[in-house]
């Protein structure tokens, strides 16, 4: 019975049916999902961090409204997405509690300290760019309620680019102290973004199933060669190098090659041993310590009208 269940199941994906929280569907592809999911949402919460910093900083009150919407926009996204994985019969308590004892990751990109405004035009062009190019094939992802949830996250995804493109642009065409400054961000930012797509696809171990599922739709590799396509002649506009000594277009193939990337920072991240992780953890767990006279109040409130509603 389990193979004609999951033969029917493999059908719905394949007609491209949405698959819902009520529907029948394998544990494999279910946990897979909380993975994919929860680490997405954690992402999203831990990232508010590297640009937060920058808040009270930002130069003008143009540039710190734009900042603010946008760390603001990266919370509304972890919600949405904890939402999501809720709807698989996980807790957000579970689901935070996998994040604050470390068995559960987050995105690699968000280890990295920024130590100056320019870091702020980086992420937005480089680190939300890389973010829509994986995020907007997850809107036709085969869970309805994750798909659901991406296509506002990408349309928000796409004013977070731009406002760091425009950001570049500004430094980019400033003083050349400015300028210096967009190269050093790019310098740094750039092959940790490159990271952010996840393992080569000879050593991804979801990929080949999550492709069958259609929760992925594009492998690793195929996704970062399309950000590198469209990034390198963003850079040319703005006046700045990207930071690869073989970085060539290739005619006959349309691509641009670039070198090799440096696996063994990307598994020192993912083991906990990068610039930033313990700082990152840190600054979470005091946020949930922080915040538990709220979660408190908020049980004894619904206790409260509970009680009332029953008199
Ligand atoms: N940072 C941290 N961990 C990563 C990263 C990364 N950049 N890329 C891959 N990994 C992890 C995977 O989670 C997996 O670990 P696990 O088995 O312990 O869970 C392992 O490396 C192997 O990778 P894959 O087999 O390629 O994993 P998967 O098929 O899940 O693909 C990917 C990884 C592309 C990140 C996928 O999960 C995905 O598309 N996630 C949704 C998007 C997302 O989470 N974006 C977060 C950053 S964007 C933002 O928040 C602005």
């Amino acid at each position: 019975q389990e193979a004609a269940l999951q033969g029917r199941f493999q059908e719905r994906v394949d007609a491209e049916e949405k698959i819902e929280p009520r529907d029948w569907m394998p544990e494999g592809y279910r946990r897979t999902l909380v993975r994919q999911i929860s680490q997405h949402a954690h992402s999203e919460i831990v990232g508010m961090l590297p640009e937060g910093n920058w808040i009270t900083r930002a130069p003008s009150l143009r540039r710190k409204v734009a900042l603010l919407a946008k760390v603001q926009d990266e919370g509304g996204h972890g919600l949405y997405l904890y939402s999501a994985a809720e709807t698989l019969g996980v807790s957000r308590d579970e689901l935070v509690g996998q994040l604050l004892s470390g068995k559960a990751k987050y995105s690699s990109i968000f280890n990295y300290p920024t130590p100056t405004w320019a870091d702020i035009g980086a992420i937005g062009w480089l680190v939300d760019g890389a973010a829509i190019m994986n995020q907007v094939p997850l809107c036709r992802c085969s869970y309805g309620p994750y798909a659901r949830a991406m296509v506002r996250i990408c349309r928000e995804e796409s004013f977070h680019q731009r406002q760091g493109y425009e950001l570049m642009l500004a430094l980019a065409q400033g003083t050349a102290e400015q300028k210096r400054m967009a190269q050093d961000a790019l310098n740094r930012w750039w092959w940790p973004s490159l990271m952010m797509f996840g393992p080569s696809d000879d050593q991804s171990a979801h990929s080949a199933q999550n492709m069958a599922w259609k929760i992925k739709r594009f492998s690793n590799d195929e996704l970062r060669q399309r950000f590198v396509d469209a990034t390198v002649p963003q850079a040319e506009f703005l006046g700045l190098t990207i930071p690869d000594p073989e970085l060539r277009f290739n005619a006959e193939t349309g691509h641009y090659e670039f070198g090799a990337i440096d696996w063994t920072e990307f598994n020192e991240i993912l083991k906990g041993n990068g610039p930033c992780n313990r700082e990152r953890i840190e600054a979470r767990r005091k946020a949930w310590d922080d915040g538990a006279w709220v979660r408190e109040a908020a049980v004894a409130h619904a206790a409260k009208r509970q009680q009332r509603a029953l008199k």
